[in-house]
């Protein structure tokens, strides 16, 4: 069951204003396409394991409970500090955590949703009874400059939760979750470069393959298929009714897209709660993210029935039954 919850944003906000001087956009289309008013940026010298930090030591502290009491620290992310090693095993050092289990997933915007499903599994195994999941982005480092497709959209930003074990009817309990991949749809959402040479590679790879492209008109559609699809299994296997569901809380990856979604669903627009305008798309960091600042305001109550749903490069998705705990906001 979810313990404790937190976040963390890098101090430098970017406007859409801020972006109509320095590319051929507009605060108009901006705010008409994606529902985005601006977005965070981390500067040269914040790295997401700061903060993925930064959201943990909040989760924790939401929790009442000490580094020491952690088991394992799991971190998703698009952005890692550095292709190798993870960037967890630095998070639980810097934490005080001791020398626990401590691993990145990869699953691009999908990843907090395979955080949770991996910090479940290690629960239900007994490897661990506390778990920080912290979904982490520094995601404005691998954007192109020059595109102004991708460049508006996406920010930066990390969100923690502290799973524990737990009771299936207690409130707070994460209830059925699922998880889906189609690997055909690789180059729909990818950084093409960057690791190693890839096979047949002669030349070194064109510096555009570098940064991270999406196909948008393409992934809009499969985003709102797959998410929907696998909510419904989701609330099938929970038992819920449409109206049982207080708050669908979705990957905030375009306002359009989550309100094509509830539709899809049958989901009240209003019971569809995020907070894109303020932050962008944070990937990873988004639906953390997203719960954090509905709890913060008090939107989100303890007992309420939230469906949870993400859709991200892979292509990879995901869906979550959660009942909302007593925690503090901090
Ligand atoms: O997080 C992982 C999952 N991600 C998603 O699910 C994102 C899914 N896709 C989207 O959110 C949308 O497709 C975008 C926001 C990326 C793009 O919106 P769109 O409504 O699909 O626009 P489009 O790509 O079809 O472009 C429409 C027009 C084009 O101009 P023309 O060809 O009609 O003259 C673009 O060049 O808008 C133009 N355009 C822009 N104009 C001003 C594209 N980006 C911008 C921009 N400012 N930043």
């Amino acid at each position: 069951m979810v313990a404790g919850i937190g976040s963390c944003l890098p101090s430098r906000c970017v406007t859409n204003a801020e972006l109509e001087r320095t590319m051929d956009t507009s605060d108009a289309w901006i705010r008409a396409r994606t529902g985005i008013a601006q977005r965070y940026v981390a500067d040269d010298g914040t790295r997401t394991s700061d903060l993925a930090v930064g959201a943990a030591e909040r989760a924790l502290k939401s929790a009442r409970l000490t580094p020491d009491a952690i088991d394992a620290v799991i971190v998703a992310t698009t952005t890692p500090d550095r292709p190798c090693p993870a960037t967890a095993p630095t998070v639980a050092a810097r934490l005080g955590a001791g020398p626990i289990t401590a691993f990145d997933v990869a699953a691009v915007c999908s990843g907090f949703l395979y955080g949770l499903a991996t910090a479940s599994g290690l629960i239900a195994s007994g490897a661990a009874e506390r778990v920080l999941v912290i979904g982490a982005e520094t995601f404005s480092r691998i954007l192109n400059p020059e595109d102004r497709s991708t460049s508006v959209i996406f920010g930066d930003g990390a969100g923690a939760v502290v799973l524990r074990a737990g009771e299936a009817d207690e409130t707070g309990a994460l209830g059925p979750l699922r998880l889906g991949s189609d690997g055909t749809g690789v180059d729909l959402i990818t950084v093409p470069a960057g690791g190693p040479p890839r096979p047949g590679e002669t030349a070194p790879a064109d510096s555009a393959d570098r940064y991270f492209t999406m196909e948008g008109k393409r992934v809009f559609w499969l985003a709102v298929q797959r998410m929907g699809e696998c909510a419904a299994s989701v609330l099938d296997r929970a038992g819920w009714q449409l109206e049982d569901v207080d708050w669908l809380v979705s990957h905030q990856a375009n306002h359009r897209i989550t309100a094509r979604l509830a539709d899809e669903i049958g989901i009240p627009r209003q019971r569809s709660v995020g907070n894109i305008a303020e932050v962008g798309n944070t990937a990873a960091a988004s639906i953390p993210l997203a719960l954090d600042h509905a709890h913060a305001q008090g939107t989100i109550r303890p007992g309420d029935r939230i469906l949870l749903t993400a859709f991200g490069g892979g292509l990879t998705w995901g869906a979550a039954a959660l009942t909302w705990p007593a925690i503090d906001p901090v």
